[in-house]
């Protein structure tokens, strides 16, 4: 290829904007061609591999057959810039701005406050704008379609859903509630209060701005023309590396694929991308034939459908709703059955563009297509130029991981899906580790076919897929079906054969063996209740009531959730904006993509990027870095080692040292041992996987905390607490039982990974570091002590951060040092940004904690003594750990008053990466061991867990076991509150009716309260300060030491700063925090900032409203600008410092007694789930959370922080699994493998009331810190599962405690509720194969 270097130009249009490219790279994606080619920053980088939506942006093309223009929401991170040819791109800049005019989606989904940090917003509007130009009338079922690609960690999607729900005319609120809607005005401050039916409402549905389509940007007629030429040319890139060929014609292409049989058809680009970026994977040329029409024909037969290869999941999606359409119903069963598996191939960006020949050619396991066009009788022609194929697509097709029969000449030219026959039934099963946008744990095709009129079957088809390297056909279990009766008795034998048939060894990758061999007998049982449902005219048998719910889907429909908070106190001036829902104060710039986050500041001139290279051992000796290689690499300037660190090499945390970069030994895989700098993220990157380390493995390696334990692996101080006599009271207990829980880790998943540009000045030493912190000052000092410089020449400046949740402090300094090492070293400006893979494996998250409890109880329910253990696992150095320890002691008895209580907890040193600060900080943790504790009461005594928890619960003033004292009136209102707002008991009656009535969907329900301190136990860390100046204009500039993270602080502080200086919240500013402006400041952390920030610049306006004071009564009746004007001409100083010392909090471990917190949250959280028996998979169907959070400063921020704390906490404990290998590797490293809560998690129904008639005297105006405390009741889902497998349970006659751990994912749930079919597979052998389990139980 080399000697063929012309290339032709590339023409395509971005927000009308014509582009040109005469050398487009091929391994140039859009997303990183629109940020740093043409500064459209507004699309986002959140994991690069399609998984998150943050990237989403609008192609649209003209069809010159329909001459229609077709708009598709794609993933710009994995759109080859190369494929835009005669494309349209529209990004979240296009469609409408806070400068000109606002489009009605980016409005929505500020005013709804769906935008906290603001990170995914740009894509949360981009996917939302192209549903309504596709379809400006959507349901509620489309808009959750077209946004389940889209992840958001912040908000819990609830405001995003309530905000597109105003889109779709059916969901209308005024028709809904049958009633009109009563909106009132904005007020001066630009803040709604919005009355309906007398409750004031988060935002004004009255004052939306219309869908307009006048407003879009036309479809340029330059690209109709262009693609209305008959004869496409052959296009031809070449870049650094890669050719890339875009053939016009079919025989181009087979002559292409003759000359170049190893290269790949890139077409949607969402395998063969992956494998480039993530696996390594080269190739020296790519054909692209996207322009070639024959991959793109369908033709409608009455045997059946022929697509084109080429088409994407959404076109063959409409072939296949039309094709139900044009046929008569009883031929359509296949059509029905692929349909139901392309609706949940990713999310809609993904099946925009992923083809079907794309998904067969690549032959992965767990596609969902395979299973069922096997199973369905479908056929491929294959072509190359030695001639046509035909070939069935069927076990023979596939011969194992990544490779099918078809020749490297060879391409899929279409695929025909046949029609079923009389008497013919297919269906489509599929089960994820989260309902939408996850790949299949296992899926399966069945068909069978009788002979007429009768239950005799004459054909069958069984295939699964997730249960080994290629899809499996269920041969033996077919052939014990045919030519016999499909009843009982049959099936009884499949299901002995299916489990000898399927086998899974111990080690096999994926792991979830049992559960995988499980749900393919469920999924078979399903199957069966379908046939027997369609057999019954035949046999005139129907299937029991009792079973009919199995073959049920589960609910989904999302209904409006409901908040209730209360109105500002009668009196308040209409200009005070505290207390009313104002919306996040820059949701609009987030909503419109000019929000300036770290990585959207522009490129600086020599500007270099970063790449870390780490440790691929769990525990070796670094025995040599040979960087020689990298260093000739192209763009490669430097590679930097512990030994270029001028300063200190190392952190200390808690008494233990950290170092930045390892120099002789490493203790986990992901440890930081150098980087590479160049001219470029790309050469970085290149530079830096040419770096060879060479390792010394070292053999004692500690992964678990049980190795922990054995080898007395700890972090000290180890902690211990007592109250009461534990034994005592243990031994006067009725009853005692001793029970464990483990509870996964967490990763933090901020949309906006780990980012830095440190700029070093040229003189003095002098460095600005902008970065994405919560912690400027600690960076601050990390960057001097590195360098070697005083604290005065390095300033650290965060804008804005796209979502922290404890992540971004301790790791962020560290990186942020060796950056700033780069930059002292090579004298330029050096940025670097982690990839979510690098980032999920470098910066630890949640520490999973294993609790173990012994517990002494009376028959009525008293619970007598307790005693626990918790052992977090760590990891590698010391963080935070110590202290989350300390925390998870602080916590142990939750709300609950148990008069002997001890507790003892150790951070466990391990080889895996290590754990830091994550929202909660141990108590999500430790208070699950708590609660797991009272359910296990309530099943020993055959009582129901509340009642436990209601008989045990603090009801007066008391004291905490570390003899602090409170009042927990609130608490107990919350729970009386919550009992009653939910209708609690009712709906227990109905529950345990439902569960009567259906034997594999069980409903369960729980209520869980929360006692959480707020302040941090360390005095000092609870002190904040301020800097505001008044310039002469009158504008305020606000600056304090809290982080803006989507918490809402800033929107907070402006509040603060509107009531104390008596002014609208248009006149304050608040720019950034910087170390600059406010020195020595605290974390922004613990649900502590407002409080400390808030107290800190109120403190810094009242001394300039003061200031003011005598100018105001000599002019009482002039403006805010006057008295300013005058105030400078006097030589008033217009500028103030606040400070806040915050409280003296302490706690003495010696004595085991402190106050360390300032007060406490109170909430109680309860949900309803609806789990499926057979699968595991649940839906929660309605939450209830009361929060006493004083009176709230801004109740639309308070809520949103409390829903989208619960669905973090709904992730941790139902769904997010960190996987690491046998040799301590992280395997979940992206949303692709690990799963946060998305849009189809949300309770269908949410809702929020605050605590009415609450303050608090230890906070800034009465309010409480909210950040936290709610992570914990997403348990209540938890629990309801729990409550759900054990009415399970009793169904298959067990009863009594048993362990369920956290995450209590599907796999989980199934096992646990012991269903026949788990049973078999738990009673039945597994292939021989190594022991070794594939993950670690860590
Ligand atoms: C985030 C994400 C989520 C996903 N979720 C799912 C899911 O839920 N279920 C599921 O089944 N899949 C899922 N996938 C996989 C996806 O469906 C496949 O990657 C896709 O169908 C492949 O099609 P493509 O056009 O993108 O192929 P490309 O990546 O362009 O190509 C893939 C391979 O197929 C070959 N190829 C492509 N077309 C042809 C042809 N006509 N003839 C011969 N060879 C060809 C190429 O040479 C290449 O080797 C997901 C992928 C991503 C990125
Ligand atoms: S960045 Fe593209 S989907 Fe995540
Ligand atoms: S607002 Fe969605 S990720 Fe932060």
């Amino acid at each position: 290829m080399a000697e063929q270097t012309r290339s032709d130009g590339l023409i395509f249009y971005v927000n009308g904007e014509k582009i040109t490219e005469k050398n487009p790279d091929p391994e140039t994606m859009l997303l990183s061609f629109l940020r740093k080619n043409l500064r459209l920053t507004g699309t986002k980088y959140g994991c690069g591999g399609g998984g998150c939506g943050a990237c989403t942006v609008m192609v649209s093309r003209y069809d010159p057959q329909t001459k229609n223009i077709n708009h598709w929401s794609v993933n710009a991170c994995l759109l080859p810039v190369c494929q835009l040819h005669g494309a349209a791109v529209t990004t979240v800049e296009g469609i409408g701005s806070t400068k000109t005019k606002l489009h009605p989606v980016q409005e929505r989904i500020a005013k709804a406050h769906g935008s906290q940090c603001g990170f995914c917003t740009p894509g949360m509007v981009m996917s939302m704008y192209t549903l309504l130009r596709n379809n400006p009338q959507p349901t509620m079922e489309d808009v959750t379609e077209g946004l389940a690609g889209n992840l958001c960690r912040c908000t819990g999607y609830r405001p995003i859903v309530d905000g597109y729900r105003t889109f779709c005319e059916s969901e209308n609120c005024c028709q809904l509630n049958g009633s009109t809607c009563n909106m009132s005005n904005g007020n001066e401050n630009g803040s709604v209060e919005p009355i309906e039916n007398g409750q004031p409402e988060l935002f004004s549905k009255g004052d939306l701005l219309p869908l307009d389509p006048t407003q879009d940007l036309i479809f340029p007629p330059e690209l109709m023309r262009l693609a209305e030429v008959k004869d496409q040319t052959t296009q031809r890139f070449c870049g650094e590396r890669m050719t890339w060929i875009s053939p016009g014609s079919l025989n181009e292409l087979l002559q292409l694929k003759a000359d170049y049989p190893q290269a790949p058809l890139v077409m949607g680009n969402t395998n063969i991308g992956l494998d480039m970026k993530f696996k390594g994977i080269f190739h020296p040329v790519i054909i692209s034939p996207t322009q070639v029409p024959e991959l793109f024909k369908v033709t409608q037969k009455p045997e059946g459908v022929c697509v084109g290869a080429g088409c994407s999941m959404s076109f063959l999606k409409s072939v296949l709703e039309r094709s139900i359409n044009d046929f008569p119903p009883e031929s359509t069963h296949m059509f029905r059955a692929l349909l139901q598996q392309i609706k949940l191939v990713g999310g809609q960006q993904i099946r925009n563009v992923a083809t079907l020949g794309g998904n067969i050619a690549s032959a992965y396991p767990n596609s969902d297509l395979t299973p069922i066009l096997a199973a369905g009788r479908c056929t491929l022609v294959a072509l190359s130029k030695d001639g046509r194929r035909r070939v069935p697509i069927d076990k023979d097709f596939f011969l194992g991981f990544a490779k099918t029969v078809l020749k490297p000449d060879e391409i899929v030219l279409s695929v025909f899906i046949p029609a079923s026959r009389p008497n013919e039934i297919v269906h489509a099963f599929r089960h994820a580790p989260r309902k939408e946008s996850a790949l299949a744990t296992v899926n399966a095709g069945m068909r069978v076919w009788f002979n007429e009129n009768s239950n005799v079957v004459k054909e069958i088809s069984i295939y699964y897929g997730g249960v080994g390297a290629t899809i499996l056909s269920a041969d033996r279990a077919c052939q014990q079906i045919v030519g016999r009766p499909w009843e009982e008795a049959t099936l009884s034998d499949v299901y002995s054969t299916l489990v000898d048939e399927i086998k899974l060894g111990p080690s096999a990758p994926g792991g979830k063996v049992d559960f995988r061999r499980s749900l393919t007998l469920s999924l078979f049982f399903k199957f069966n209740l379908l046939v027997l449902q369609y057999l019954k005219d035949v046999t005139q048998v129907d299937i029991p009531q009792k079973m009919q719910s199995a073959i049920q889907p589960l609910p989904k429909h999302i209904q409006p959730g409901y908040q209730e908070f209360q109105n500002v106190l009668e009196g308040q001036s209409a200009q005070d904006p505290v207390g009313r829902p104002m919306m996040h104060r820059t949701a609009l710039s987030q909503a419109t993509g000019e929000a300036v986050y770290c990585d959207d500041l522009p490129q600086t001139d020599g500007e270099l990027f970063l790449v870390i290279v780490t440790s691929s051992r769990p525990h070796a000796k670094i025995t040599h870095i040979d960087f020689s290689e990298a260093l000739k690499l192209p763009g490669v300037v430097d590679v930097i080692t512990a030994k270029d660190i001028p300063g200190k090499r190392f952190r200390t945390f808690t008494g233990y040292d950290e170092e930045l970069l390892a120099e002789d030994e490493v203790t986990c895989v992901g440890q930081m041992v150098c980087a590479v700098v160049a001219d470029s993220k790309a050469h970085a990157k290149r530079g830096a996987a040419a770096v060879k380390i060479s390792y010394e493995d070292l053999q004692d390696r500690i992964f678990t905390v049980e190795e922990a334990i054995e080898k007395e692996s700890f972090f000290l101080p180890r902690r211990q607490i007592e109250r009461g006599d534990v034994e005592k009271g243990l031994r006067e207990a009725e009853q005692v039982y001793e029970g464990e829980i483990r509870i996964g880790g967490q990763e933090h998943f901020y949309l906006e990974t780990q980012s830095f540009l440190v700029i070093p000045i040229g003189e003095e030493k002098e460095m600005k570091v902008y970065l994405s912190t919560q912690h400027p000052a600690f960076t601050q000092e990390a960057v001097a002590e590195t360098l070697g410089i005083p604290s005065n020449r390095v300033s650290c400046h965060v804008k804005r951060l796209g979502g922290a949740f404890g992540g971004k402090v301790t790791k962020t300094a560290i990186l942020a040092s060796i950056t700033a090492v780069a930059a002292s070293k090579t004298g330029r400006p050096v940025r670097c940004v982690l990839e979510r893979g690098e980032d999920m494996l470098i910066t630890g998250g949640r520490h999973p904690v294993w609790g173990i409890y012994k517990v002494g109880f009376m028959k009525d329910g008293r619970i007598t003594a307790a005693d626990f253990q918790y052992y977090a696992n760590a990891g590698n150095v010391v963080d935070e750990s110590v202290l989350v320890a300390e925390k998870i002691l602080l916590h142990l008895d939750n709300a609950y008053n148990i008069p002997n209580l001890r507790g003892r907890s150790a951070a466990c040193k391990t080889n895996l990466p290590s754990n830091t600060a994550f929202r909660g900080f141990g108590v999500p943790q430790c208070m699950l061991v708590v609660e797991s504790m009272i359910d296990d009461v309530a099943l020993k005594l055959g009582r129901l867990p509340e009642e436990i928890r209601e008989i045990n619960m603090y009801k007066e003033v008391s004291l905490t076991h570390y003899k602090m004292e409170f009042d927990p009136e609130n608490l107990v209102r919350c729970w009386n509150e919550c009992m009653k707002k939910a209708d609690f008991r009712q709906r227990r009656q109905g529950i345990d009716l439902f569960n009567q009535q259906n034997q594999f969907k069980k409903r369960g329900i729980a209520i869980v309260p929360i006692k959480y301190g707020i302040g941090f136990a360390e005095a000092f860390l609870n002190q904040a300060a301020a800097l505001v100046h008044i310039y002469k204009d009158g504008s305020v500039l606000v600056s304090h030491g809290g982080t803006e993270m989507g918490q809402g602080i800033h929107t907070k502080v402006q509040q603060v700063a509107s009531r104390e200086l008596n002014i609208p919240t248009s006149l304050i500013h608040i720019s950034e925090t910087s170390t600059q402006c406010v020195p020595n400041t605290c974390p922004s952390a613990a649900s502590f900032g407002t409080d400390a920030n808030g107290m800190a610049v109120k403190d810094a306006c009242q001394i300039l409203y003061n200031r003011l004071e005598p100018i105001r009564k000599k002019n009482p009746k002039g403006t805010w600008q006057n008295w300013i004007i005058t105030a400078f001409l006097q030589k008033i100083s217009l500028s103030a410092t606040g400070y806040y010392r915050g409280h003296d909090l302490d706690m003495d471990w010696e004595k085991q007694e402190g106050k360390p917190y300032a007060y406490f949250t109170y909430a109680v959280g309860c949900s309803e789930v609806e789990l499926d028996c057979l699968t595991g998979e649940y839906r929660t169907l309605r939450t209830d959370i009361v929060v006493d959070i004083g009176r709230s400063i801004n109740p639309s921020i308070d809520i949103g922080q409390i829903e989208g704390a619960f669905m973090q906490g709904l992730g941790l404990y139902t769904m997010e699994e960190l996987k690491f290998s046998p040799s301590g590797v992280l395997y979940t490293r992206g949303p692709s493998q690990y799963k946060i809560p998305s849009f189809c998690d949300v309770p269908l129904k949410f809702n929020v009331y605050l605590l009415a008639g609450s303050s608090n005297p230890h906070a800034i105006y009465s309010s409480k810190g909210i950040g936290e405390p709610t992570v914990f009741l997403g348990s209540s889902v938890f629990f309801a599962i729990k409550d759900a497998v054990t009415a399970a349970r009793k169904d298959a006659g067990l009863t009594g405690p048993f362990q369920l751990n956290s995450p209590a994912t599907p796999e989980r749930a199934c096992l646990a509720c012991a269903t026949h079919f788990t049973q078999m597979v738990a009673q039945s052998e597994s292939t021989s194969g190594p022991a070794q389990p594939w993950a670690l139980n860590i």
